[in-house]
């Protein structure tokens, strides 16, 4: 039986959440540059691909910390298209993992109401990791929580490369014309036409880079960067980058008097995620 994940959550964890929820600024959507996972392992003298296994529990536990407080949209920087460049026994386990994970996962996503999606140039994905791709996508499809988004063979550049494309052979069909062409126009062209732009993108592992990854989304988004590698990054970090970010969210018509209560609740946030045992 697939397990509901809020039967899983400790009572700090049930504390932490109640207090996130309390303010109406939590992100809708959180874009994640997954990074690290190598470093992880070849500092415990591993080989690589242990750091991408461990970071498989790094998604569900972030993943699901996700859907349980109740966040709209989650997209996970899982393989970009440069990526393809690495090494042939790199990218199998990848394409091994990803499989496992979307066979092993999908009856949790499936029973805890998360919806499935992709980006990228997902036919350039392994046929057997495709097709369970599309059979997880399709499992999914009619959930109403948490929208999980992986990029995969995704790059940023190709996406407005495709989507001036597509412009392009719209105005020649006379559909559109040059004039029509506006920042709501070339996001509804992109692969993330449905998905509200990113109010906080993380990356782990220190790189202060984009690496490709939502160039036109991410233009107004928040930037959280930690010092952690990805399979080290678990759901009591995913809160720290939320208290970051709601503090640094100017809040334009309140009184200093809320601001100030507002403060206390993410206080209190940080004291439980420093006295966290668990
Ligand atoms: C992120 O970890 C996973 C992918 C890019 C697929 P890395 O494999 O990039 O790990 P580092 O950055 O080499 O440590
Ligand atoms: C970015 O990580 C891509 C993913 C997390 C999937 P990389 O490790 O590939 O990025 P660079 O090469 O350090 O920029
Ligand atoms: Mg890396």
């Amino acid at each position: 039986m697939p397990q509901q994940w809020v039967q899983e959550q400790t009572d700090t964890d049930l504390e932490i959440q109640r207090l996130l929820k309390q303010s109406s600024q939590l992100p809708r959507h959180i874009a994640i540059i997954m990074d690290g996972n190598g470093r992880w392992a070849q500092e415990r003298g591993l080989p690589r691909y242990e750091g991408h296994r461990e970071g498989i529990n790094s998604v569900r536990d972030i993943v699901k910390a996700s859907a349980t407080l109740g966040i709209q949209y989650l997209t996970l920087y899982a393989f970009s298209m440069e990526n393809w460049k690495r090494p042939k026994q790199e990218i199998s386990v990848l394409m091994e993992l990803l499989q496992y994970y979307l066979k092993v996962e999908t009856p949790e996503l499936k029973a805890n109401n998360v919806r499935l999606q992709a980006i990228g140039k997902l036919n350039a994905l392994p046929k057997r990791v495709y097709r369970q791709l599309l059979r997880s996508i399709n499992e999914t499809a009619d959930n109403t929580g948490l929208t999980l988004t992986l990029a995969l063979s995704y790059s940023g550049r190709w996406d407005l490369v495709r989507a001036m494309q597509l412009i392009a052979l719209d105005i020649r069909r006379g559909k559109l014309s040059p004039e029509d062409i506006t920042e709501e126009l070339v996001s509804s062209y992109l692969l993330t036409a449905d998905l509200p732009d990113p109010d906080l993108v993380i990356r782990t592992s220190g790189e202060m880079r984009l690496s490709n990854f939502l160039l036109w989304e991410t233009a107004y988004s928040e930037i959280y960067i930690t010092h952690k590698y990805w399979p080290d990054f678990r759901r009591n970090d995913l809160y720290q980058a939320l208290v970051d970010y709601l503090r640094r969210e100017r809040r334009f018509g309140l009184t200093s008097e809320q601001i100030r209560q507002q403060r206390q609740q993410f206080d209190n946030v940080e004291y439980l995620l420093r006295h966290d045992e668990s």
